[in-house]
């Protein structure tokens, strides 16, 4: 996939954010995907987040490298809730 392709790749398909925004949001400060989640809208769709399953390798692999991954391999690890918008482990408690 070209450069220009992979950056309009939407990403979350709910609320059809493209990944060049997600990157920019990720290169802007975002290191949690809740912050991801609050700048973006993506994962917070109703179909409960499966786009998180992207999301996530993206941001780690952005904090682990200072760069953003050819090919997304999706994390199916990845918690998708249509009931919870903000991730438990990253609650802050209250
Ligand atoms: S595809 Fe992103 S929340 Fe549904």
């Amino acid at each position: 996939m070209n450069r220009q392709r992979r950056r309009s790749e939407i990403i979350c398909r709910c609320n059809e954010v493209p990944r060049e925004v997600i990157e920019k949001a990720i290169r802007g400060g975002c290191d949690t995907l809740n912050k991801i989640f609050d700048e973006t809208t993506a994962g917070v769709g109703p179909c409960g987040g499966s786009c998180r399953r992207k999301l996530k390798p993206l941001l780690d692999h952005f904090l682990k490298t200072g760069g953003f991954p050819d090919k997304i391999v999706e994390d199916n690890s990845v918690r998708v809730d249509p009931d919870r918008r903000v991730l438990p482990d990253e609650d802050d408690g209250e």
